[in-house]
């Protein structure tokens, strides 16, 4: 068995006591490597919570979460942080560039915060501009890009230094339908890659195209199953 995410019996409350949310109830959840995952649910269902605890951004009121084999579920926001910038790549909705720096000078931004030296991380960061279809684009600041340029810019950034695992929370959420299709196309390229991805929506025509779809309704997961139609 090739696991990557074990996910038992986890709940996240939000403002415990009186005005208690119950974000996830009761989830179990496993994924393995190189699974192309779609996790789809309405608006409030549990989704973006999920992908927190996902991508260690946040940790559990209860439950246990084991990556790759390590227990995460108790570690402290230093060890966390030292996971993420190891193992996932994420990419939001919104972009989040910075908005008077270049898409290299972006791509660059986080393998500055790991230490990475100069000529490499440049290095890293045309390498993963081109994988993205912006060799020309390289010195445009967000402004001067369209909105699915400034994501695959945002893309480029979540894969320069290669991370095993994708996390995308509606990363099509503002995109046009042509540009849905282009940044589709380059998860599914992360993934026969190697790559996990995992994919986060309220779109069933986007969850469509994952391997396998599970489905989140009101903090549970309600759905999981194989999505072999996703295969051409
Ligand atoms: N920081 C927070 N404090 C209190 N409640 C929260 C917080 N974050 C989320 N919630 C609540 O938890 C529930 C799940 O929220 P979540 O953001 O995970 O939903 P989602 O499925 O991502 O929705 P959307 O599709 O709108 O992004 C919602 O009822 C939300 O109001
Ligand atoms: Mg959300």
């Amino acid at each position: 068995m090739d696991e990557l995410i074990e996910i038992r019996n986890m709940c996240k409350i939000y403002n415990p006591g009186e005005n208690e949310v119950r974000a996830l109830d009761h989830v179990d959840l496993q994924i393995d490597r190189h699974e192309f995952v779609a996790i789809i649910g309405q608006s409030g269902s549990g989704k973006s919570t999920l992908m927190n605890m996902l991508g260690c951004l946040d940790v559990p009121t209860s439950g246990t979460y084991y990556l790759n084999g390590q227990d995460v579920s108790h570690l402290t926001d230093d060890e966390l942080s030292d996971i993420r910038n190891r193992e996932i790549g994420f990419i939001f909705q919104g972009f989040n560039l910075i908005a008077n720096m270049t898409a290299l000078e972006n791509v660059e931004l986080p393998l500055i915060y790991r230490g990475v030296p100069k000529k490499e991380r440049e290095e890293l960061s045309r390498t993963a501009l081109k994988k993205v279809g912006l060799e020309k684009r390289m010195d445009h600041k967000p402004s001067e890009m369209s909105g699915g340029q400034q994501q695959r810019v945002a893309i480029a950034r979540a894969i320069a230094q290669a991370p095993p695992v994708i996390l995308a929370d509606e990363p099509t959420g503002n995109l046009d339908s042509g540009s849905t299709k282009e940044i589709m196309g380059i998860l599914k390229e992360l993934h026969k890659e190697g790559r996990t991805v995992i994919l986060i929506t309220h779109d069933n025509e986007i969850a469509a195209r994952a391997k396998r779809i599970i489905r989140i309704m009101d903090g549970k997961i309600v759905a999981d199953i194989n999505n072999d139609a996703a295969l051409a």
